[in-house]
């Protein structure tokens, strides 16, 4: 009887009890103690970003991102239709629109020489999101947006460790959003952090992430008093959700490297099969430094998507495929618009299957992942 083999493990490098157990010896448990401080400049200085700003998810950070822009209802959002819900559901919840851009084809990622199209009266930011943390066209991305006076908020949730022409993932765009979601690189169970770069929204940024309150400039020594300034919520996570992240950062550049080998492995292992025209595998454009988020593959069809994912699964092997494009879902057809037909998001999300990825995943176990997709690909061709 073989093992199953599941699609992911949360990765726990060792020291997260420990860091833990010093946050409760510190006795400062609400948010922006010790840990969270160390986790900020963690991010600051290997991300490169004005300020780092931990928060309980990714999507947190997106809705703050989106309060930041100071959207009125019926501004416009561009941003891929091929994404988590939460992309768009941030300016939805302000009272925008997003308005979906196709992909391309061969990084899945929103398609640069589109956007100009979607651009009306109305747009006020794009939102590229770097998919399986493989940089979008941000030189493109940027003079559109600098040409026409758009914000750029990077969907960088899947980004940790990853660069664009040598520039980390989040520090390109005014802001940037990470997710320490327990799928992703680097984890939290969940969590999140929303970089800053442009130096304008710092402050603001602050007081929105404290209840609408300048607390952060007060606990600096930099007012005597603090008081309600603004629109906000509590964004801030616990010192405990904070000590375990900084565990996990810390171990960053090991994380990316394990990763990387295991997604080389899949990526040499696989090749026969993409010469065999069974299926595509990823591609990294030239300039793009990933961060081996996921391995994907692509199939020659939906139905052979289906087959291929109903027979790994049978298997014991823990397959799965993402996103429902969001211009296809009931609130993205209420409150979104598509610019343009959205041929290659439709097509390619039918098509796609995530290969298991995580640390711990044996050798052994990823030979047994790619023998039983030959076979499932066989068996569907059949
Ligand atoms: C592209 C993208 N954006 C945003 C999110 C939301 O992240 P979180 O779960 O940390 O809120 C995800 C989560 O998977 C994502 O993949």
């Amino acid at each position: 009887m073989q093992k199953n083999i599941p699609f992911n493990k949360p990765y726990m490098t060792g020291k997260e009890l420990f860091y833990i157990s010093q946050a409760h010896f510190n006795g400062c448990l609400a948010g922006d103690g010790p840990f969270t401080k160390k986790s900020h400049l963690w991010l600051e200085e290997s991300i490169s970003c004005k300020k780092a700003l931990l928060t309980h998810s990714c999507t947190a950070a997106l809705e703050m991102s989106a309060l930041l822009l100071d959207l009125s209802e019926g501004d416009e959002v561009i941003m891929p239709s091929y994404t988590f819900v939460s992309t768009a559901n941030a300016f939805v919840l302000r009272g925008a629109k997003p308005v979906f851009v196709d992909i391309r084809e061969d990084t899945l990622n929103i398609d640069e020489n589109l956007i100009a199209e979607a651009i009306t009266s109305k747009t006020k930011a794009i939102v590229p999101v770097h998919y399986a943390g493989v940089s979008c066209e941000m030189d493109t991305i940027m003079e559109l947006a600098n040409l026409n006076g758009l914000s750029v908020v990077e969907d960088a949730a899947q980004g940790i460790g990853a660069s664009y022409k040598g520039r980390p993932l989040g520090s390109i765009g005014s802001m940037g959003t990470l997710s320490f979601h327990e799928t992703k690189n680097v984890i939290s169970g969940e969590g999140g952090a929303l970089l800053v770069n442009d130096e304008n929204l710092i402050e603001s940024a602050e007081i929105i992430r404290e209840k609408g309150t300048d607390r952060s400039r007060f606990m600096q020594g930099l007012v005597d008093k603090y008081t309600w300034r603004s629109e906000g919520s509590s964004f801030l996570p616990g010192e405990l959700t904070a000590a375990f992240l900084f565990a996990q950062l810390i171990e960053e550049r090991t994380i990316t490297s394990k990763r990387l080998s295991m997604w080389e492995f899949y990526h040499e292992n696989i090749k026969c099969y993409e010469d065999s025209g069974f299926l595509r595998r990823p591609y990294v454009p030239l300039g793009c430094e990933h961060n081996a988020h996921m391995y994907y593959i692509l199939l020659d069809s939906s139905k052979m998507r289906d087959k291929v994912l109903a027979f790994m699964t049978e298997q014991g092997i823990g397959v799965v495929f993402h996103y429902v494009p969001l211009h296809s879902s009931p609130a993205g057809e209420a409150f979104g618009a598509s610019s343009g037909a959205l041929d290659k998001t439709n097509d390619l999300s039918s098509r796609l299957l995530r290969l298991p990825l995580w640390i711990g995943l044996s050798e052994e176990d990823q030979r047994r992942v790619i023998e039983v997709l030959g076979e499932a690909l066989t068996s569907a061709h059949k």
